[in-house]
């Protein structure tokens, strides 16, 4: 099935899901079933247990606001408020992560200060997908060295990662590194993007233990993260 190249794809798509028109069988929406973990069984060769002062977890996260109040519809879902703190929902799970485990976090930022209007940055994400971008990120990690474990997160934008994170995998060196992945969503899970890094890292451990979360399913995150992150230990 081809995708029409428009702003109005995933939102189409999306609202069709809100319909109940069937998504779940459309193979553009990847292949996994979000707010699971998946694989947690399988045995992992040569994935230690995940030693939390020797993990990274670096994010790519894009909140439309940063005001708790007054929310476009658009605003709410790019976000999770906190006690009147507005987090990227890939923030919020960083977040998370880093305290569940005692992990540091970084944060994974474009060098171009990103536009924070819905429709501006989903036409920004289709044009940086057409032409197979590499938009320069702010910086590439500080002592890499110092981690042997990676969870790293991103949000799906228009069924794969954003493209600031192929300059991120591109830049930094995960040879001999454990890397586990995680994304936000609305419906599309992981969207392939665990064989994307796979092949992009050849000299790299990338489990197939990944964690994704709808942006409807913010509220439980807290759960679903603790959940996932005693499958590592
Ligand atoms: C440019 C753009 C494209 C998106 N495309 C998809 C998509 O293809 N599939 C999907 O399930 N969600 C899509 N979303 C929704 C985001 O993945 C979701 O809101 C995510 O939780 C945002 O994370 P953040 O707040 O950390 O940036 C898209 C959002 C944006 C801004």
């Amino acid at each position: 099935m081809m995708i029409p190249r428009t702003r109005h794809t995933f939102s189409s798509l999306a609202a069709m899901s809100v319909l109940g028109l069937g998504l779940s069988s459309c193979s553009l929406l990847g292949e996994s079933a979000p707010n699971e973990a998946r694989d947690a069984a399988a045995p992992q060769e040569e994935m230690g247990e995940v030693d939390g002062s020797r993990t990274l977890v670096a994010y790519f996260s894009v909140p439309e606001t940063d005001d708790p109040d007054g929310m476009t519809q658009d605003e709410e879902n790019s976000t999770h408020v906190v006690d009147g703190e507005v987090y990227g929902n890939t923030e919020y799970v960083a977040t998370l992560m880093a305290e569940g485990l005692g992990a540091d976090q970084f944060r994974i930022e474009t060098a171009e200060e990103l536009p924070l209007d819905h429709d501006t940055l989903i036409d920004l994400a289709i044009d940086w997908q057409d032409s197979d971008a590499r938009p320069e990120l702010q910086e590439a990690i500080p002592d890499i060295d110092d981690y042997d474990t990676f969870i790293i997160g991103y949000p799906i934008w228009e069924y794969d990662m954003p493209m600031p994170m192929y300059t991120f995998f591109e830049q930094n060196d995960f040879t001999d590194k454990d890397v586990y992945l995680y994304t936000t969503h609305d419906v599309s899970g992981l969207s392939g993007t665990l064989e994307t890094v796979t092949t992009m890292l050849p000299e790299a451990n990338v489990s197939e233990n990944t964690f994704d979360i709808s942006r409807d399913d913010m509220d439980d995150s807290e759960a679903d993260v603790g959940e996932w992150l005693d499958t590592l230990a």
